[in-house]
């Protein structure tokens, strides 16, 4: 073994040694050198760590070379509350599976192209509290696992659309927090489109109340989007504040607000009202509709576009196709405090009339959750018709110098755990058994012990059914599934 030793040795493999250096603290796999002064990175960093703390310290820059080897393990990097500035092309290519990288709390004013390259597996990304204003086009380019993003805290006066559309960009970007910035405009229509709009945060930003924002914050707080929810009182638009008259409906309907079915065979033209405007055309007014495909308002004024929004907020579908049928969300201000089990949605079925009446109704999450409720039944007659199985073919074996009339195949039905104590026949009634026992008279009918079965799985197949008839009603109007 020695001799094996040092011929790794000689051929150049020292056995690693693993050191700490003396101003970090080493847990195993994580080293902390948070609040060292450190200006720049310690060279001597153990290479098998999953977590680094680098935060508190003096690092104003980050070289290409920050870390001189490989560190393939590390998932966490914590670099928040250093002086940084400057960030290398290509600085974070040593630490390729980061998982969660902090650099808030720095002094980042422009963010470069490259600077992020080969961060293919990171989920979180902290910058907030920092002096970004400039975000360069592509430098997100290659965190397609990207899940969150905190920019809360600088001064970005441009909402960062970029990020949503890039090639090679952030795939499934969750959540988005720009609170505390400079943004006095937000692209409504573009976020209206994005498929995860529930996770972007603007509280604190001195944005411009117009009709467009206004509609947009009644579509998320009826949606009941948390950064609505938790947030409401730091947006503008608030009870008294507003836009002025413009859009202020007078002709408001105040009913209450139903999913409506629109249907229409392929090729005709539709028309679908949307749910709580006034039918009286009113100058101003920016409706938006959030179609399946694409979402289009009433500012733009293409007569031959597929998709019309007139004057009145009425959408029109020119020759419609089967690919437009779906749920459709009429987004407008209309200075209603909304009931969240209202609805503003509106079902648009395209086909076979008759078929549409089936299809169309169970749509999108009512259909998972109509699938759901009768799997949940499916298992539940399931499990009864295998209990009542087990209760019935489970071998009592019973005395039969009891008597004939007290066989076996009769009426005692004994769920036993230890049949030689059912055979004693001593303790059968101190109550730690389940028992079924048939009255005598029963004898005679055909197939006698099934009939409980039949009774007991009718009553509660309608229990199930009841409440699985309650969750489709319920998740139907239930803003927080239609998300
Ligand atoms: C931190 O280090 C710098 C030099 O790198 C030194 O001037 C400063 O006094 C140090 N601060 C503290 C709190 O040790
Ligand atoms: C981006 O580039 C500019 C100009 O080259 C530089 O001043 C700035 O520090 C760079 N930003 C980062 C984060 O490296
Ligand atoms: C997006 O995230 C969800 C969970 O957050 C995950 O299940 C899904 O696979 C991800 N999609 C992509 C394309 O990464
Ligand atoms: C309405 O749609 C047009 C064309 O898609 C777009 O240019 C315009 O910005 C939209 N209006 C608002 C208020 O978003
Ligand atoms: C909106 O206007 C169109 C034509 O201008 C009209 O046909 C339609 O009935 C109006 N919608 C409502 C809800 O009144
Ligand atoms: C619609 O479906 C019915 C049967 O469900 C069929 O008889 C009829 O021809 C279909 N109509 C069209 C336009 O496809």
């Amino acid at each position: 073994n020695t001799w094996f030793l040092l011929l790794l040795l000689c051929l150049g493999f020292p056995p690693s040694v693993a050191t700490c250096p003396p101003y970090c603290l080493c847990a195993s796999d994580i080293i902390s050198c948070s609040g060292r002064n450190l200006s720049v990175v310690p060279f001597d960093l153990p290479s098998y760590a999953t977590r680094l703390d680098l935060s508190h310290n003096a690092l104003s820059a980050l070289p290409m070379d920050w870390i001189p080897q490989l560190f393939d393990r590390l998932a966490t990097l914590v670099l928040s509350r250093n002086s940084i500035s400057r960030i290398e092309v290509n600085a974070f290519a040593v630490t390729p599976h980061l998982f969660h990288l902090d650099l808030s709390s720095n002094e980042l004013t422009v963010l470069n192209l490259s600077i992020f390259t080969g961060l293919a597996e990171l989920k979180e990304l902290l910058l907030f509290d920092n002096q970004i204003v400039q975000i360069n086009p592509g430098v997100f380019r290659d965190l397609h696992n990207l899940q969150r993003l905190y920019l809360s805290r600088n001064r970005l006066t441009d909402f960062p659309l970029g990020l949503y559309w890039e090639a090679g960009g952030p795939r499934n970007l969750t959540f988005l927090d720009l609170s505390y910035n400079r943004l006095s405009k937000v692209p409504v229509q573009s976020l209206l489109s994005l498929p995860h709009q529930g996770g972007i945060y603007l509280q604190e930003n001195p944005l411009v109340c117009d009709c467009a924002l206004l509609a947009l914050l009644e579509y998320w707080m009826w949606k009941q989007y948390r950064p609505l929810v938790d947030f409401r009182g730091e947006y503008p638009c608030g009870d008294d504040s507003g836009p002025g008259p413009i859009c202020n409906q007078q002709g408001v309907l105040d009913m209450p607000l139903e999913a409506q079915t629109y249907q229409e065979e392929p090729g005709k033209w539709l028309r679908v009202p949307c749910p709580g405007l006034a039918s009286s055309t009113q100058e101003g007014l920016v409706v938006f509709w959030v179609t399946p495909r694409t979402v289009v308002n009433s500012s733009t004024n293409d007569p031959s576009a597929h998709f019309i929004v007139l004057p009145n907020g009425t959408l029109e579908i020119q020759g419609a196709l089967m690919e437009d049928s779906g749920t459709y969300w009429c987004v407008a201000a209309r200075r209603r405090h909304y009931n969240p089990y209202e609805s503003m949605e509106v079902n648009v079925v395209v086909g076979n009339l008759s078929a549409a009446t089936t299809s169309g109704l169970a749509h999108r999450s009512g259909t998972e959750h109509f699938n759901t409720a009768f799997t949940t039944l499916a298992s539940c007659v399931v499990s009864i018709i295998l209990v009542l199985l087990y209760l019935y073919l489970t071998p009592c074996r019973c005395r039969e110098s009891r008597g004939g009339s007290r066989g076996c195949g009769g009426r005692a039905i004994i769920l036993c755990s230890d049949p030689r104590e059912v055979e004693s026949g001593q303790r059968r009634s101190n109550g730690k058994r389940v028992a079924f026992l048939e009255p005598q008279a029963e004898d005679s009918d055909i197939g006698g012990p099934k009939t409980p079965v039949m009774n007991l799985g009718h009553v509660t197949t309608e229990g199930i059914l009841k409440n699985g008839s309650r969750t489709v009603g319920q998740t139907l109007t239930d803003p927080a599934h239609i998300a």
